[in-house]
């Protein structure tokens, strides 16, 4: 399939877009060993791109699953806060396989929320992945501080009543351990609203001190991928 060289360049190297356009302006990039300065020029995969004399590879789809720490947040950039796109860039060997821009999180967790998140620049999968219609579980172990009612299993199969806001669609609930005022739950949700944990948890009386989700899909948190680390992953296995 053809591309346009900035585009090309962008998505298989660590510059943006605007930084291609200037390579390119600069006669640092050249097609099948002759400069060229048009971002427009379309390449397939049948052409040489050198960037400063460096052959670009076409990187092509890219899935990483990472598990995230507390304290930073699941999107590609913010003037504030660091993002798990900061997190994947400082990690040198997942940058150097793969300098590609356009990478972004499939769905998000919360600030303070840890645990699985799958990064890729495959926006079909993500669609796909996010679609409500397609009811992909997410699972989550919460540890909580309260009085658990005593009918919220039941209340979450039933699809519980989320303040005025909506009604939840059937969710799965396992009380793993439970404790004078405490307790830690296992939560499947097909859906992913605000909060959403949170909030149907302090519905059935209890408060999330702790969230993380170990599993997206079929894909399971690995234990030996440890908080902040990340690591490549394919789309047969997402999917
Ligand atoms: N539900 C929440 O409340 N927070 C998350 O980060 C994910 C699900």
């Amino acid at each position: 399939m053809a591309d346009r060289l900035d585009k090309f360049i962008s998505e298989n190297s660590k510059l943006t877009r605007s930084e291609a356009k200037k390579a390119l302006s600069a006669g640092r990039v050249s097609v099948n060993s002759a400069i060229c300065k048009k971002g427009e020029t379309k390449v397939t995969e049948k052409d040489v791109v050198t960037l400063d004399g460096t052959v670009l590879k076409n990187i092509g789809f890219v899935y990483i699953m990472m598990n995230k720490p507390a304290g930073v947040i699941s999107a590609t950039e913010d003037g504030r806060d660091r993002t798990v796109l900061d997190l994947l860039r400082e990690n040198k060997e997942i940058s150097d396989a793969c300098p590609k821009n356009g990478l972004f999180p499939i769905g998000r967790l919360d600030k303070d929320t840890e645990g699985l998140l799958v990064i890729t620049n495959d926006g079909a999968l993500s669609h796909e992945l996010l679609s409500p219609a397609k009811h992909v579980e997410k699972e989550y172990l919460a540890r909580c501080e309260g009085k658990l009612d005593p009918n919220a299993v039941q209340m979450f199969k039933d699809g519980l009543r989320v303040g005025e806001d909506y009604k939840a669609l059937p969710a799965g609930l396992t009380v793993v351990s439970e404790e004078e005022g405490k307790c830690t739950l296992k939560i499947v949700l097909t859906e992913g609203r605000f909060h959403q944990v949170k909030r149907m948890c302090h519905e059935v009386g209890v408060e999330v001190t702790h969230l993380k989700r170990i599993r997206f899909g079929k894909l399971l948190l690995p234990d030996d991928l440890m908080l902040g680390e990340m690591r490549f992953t394919d789309s047969g296995e997402i999917r």
